[in-house]
């Protein structure tokens, strides 16, 4: 039973990292957290119920809590613990919201992990997820949680099954991502409308031996394994025509030496993984030159795989 008496921390600070989901072949179940970006959250934890929501950013996000992606999140948490509690939430958001890097997943994980570590862990991560997936259902009108599982488990997640959840953690490899962020913003969910509903059989053959692959590659770290199955028959044909010149950066990629990359998540942003830090900077080169070019507006890095997830910083 929970008791509200018996709390050790009344404040917290968190990183709550980006992510890519999907990783080119697993639409909806595989995901990874990076190192960076990371948006920055404070918790407190106030005498009075209720959520107070403050952003500090420049996005003007709601600040409503049945209407802001990490109150809707610890909203559920607080209903799940029975007990009322209430809490006051700093957001600073940095992780670009329609980037296709996770921003909606880092506000609804970060908020929920912060939440826990003041409620003493009450909650195990598997719990967290669930409640987090409510603000995932906000952002993007599906419960989808291939970004909140990295960023709260760290490293690379497999969603076997939604519902019940079954949460698989896989192997990371020491691998270095690039990431290319053309300036335009792609909603998840009209990325998600133009999805063709129906897959062919045949399609669907190939994408399942690639998800087999790819989970397989992680476990062997076997990178020549790892770099055949990051291909997509199914999504990326056609989410790739929203993003300008995607065909073009991710065979200048490959050429330049990546093991392979795609959409991160819904989009626009493009991954690639590397061997090599040395590499990831000369994909990255690459991919700059080409939106150079063609004059396009862009943020890019190079990154590794985050294995912490969601942080605590501060008490
Ligand atoms: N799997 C989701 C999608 C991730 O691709 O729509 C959204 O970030």
């Amino acid at each position: 039973m929970f008791d509200k008496n018996n709390l050790i921390y009344k404040s917290v600070k968190v990183k709550a990292p980006a992510s890519v989901a999907n990783m080119v072949c697993g639409f909806d179940v595989l995901g990874m957290a990076l190192s960076a970006p990371y948006d920055e959250m404070e918790l407190t934890i106030t005498a009075n119920p209720g959520i107070v929501i403050k952003h500090v950013d420049a996005y003007n996000l709601p600040t409503v809590a049945t209407q802001n992606v990490a109150g809707v999140s610890l909203l559920t948490m607080i209903n799940a613990l029975g007990v009322d509690v209430g809490f006051e939430v700093v957001i600073n958001k940095i992780i670009k919201p329609g980037s296709g890097l996770g921003s909606s997943a880092a506000s609804a994980a970060g908020v929920v992990v912060a939440a826990n570590y003041l409620l003493n862990n009450y909650f195990d991560k598997q719990a967290l997820v669930g409640f987090a997936m409510h603000g995932e259902q906000l952002a993007s009108g599906v419960m989808h949680a291939d970004n909140i599982t990295p960023c709260i488990y760290g490293g690379i997640t497999l969603i076997r099954a939604t519902h019940p959840l079954d949460i698989v953690t896989l192997p990371s490899p020491a691998l270095y991502v690039t990431i290319i962020h053309p300036q335009i913003e792609i909603k998840t969910a009209d990325a998600r409308q133009i999805l063709r509903k129906e897959v062919q059989l045949q399609a669907a053959i190939k994408q399942w031996g690639n998800v087999g692959g790819l989970v397989a590659g992680l476990f062997k770290n076997d990178y020549g394994l790892i770099s055949r199955s990051l291909q997509d028959v199914i999504v990326e044909p056609v989410r790739s025509m929203l993003i300008p010149a995607f065909d073009l950066i991710k065979q200048a990629s490959i050429n330049a030496g990546a093991l392979g990359g795609g959409i991160s998540g819904s989009g626009p942003s493009i991954f690639m993984l590397s061997i090599t830090h040395d590499v990831a900077q000369l994909v990255e080169k690459q991919m700059c030159a080409i939106y150079d070019k063609l004059g396009i507006a862009y943020h890019s890095h190079v990154t590794t795989i985050n294995n912490d997830g969601v942080k605590i910083i501060m008490e």
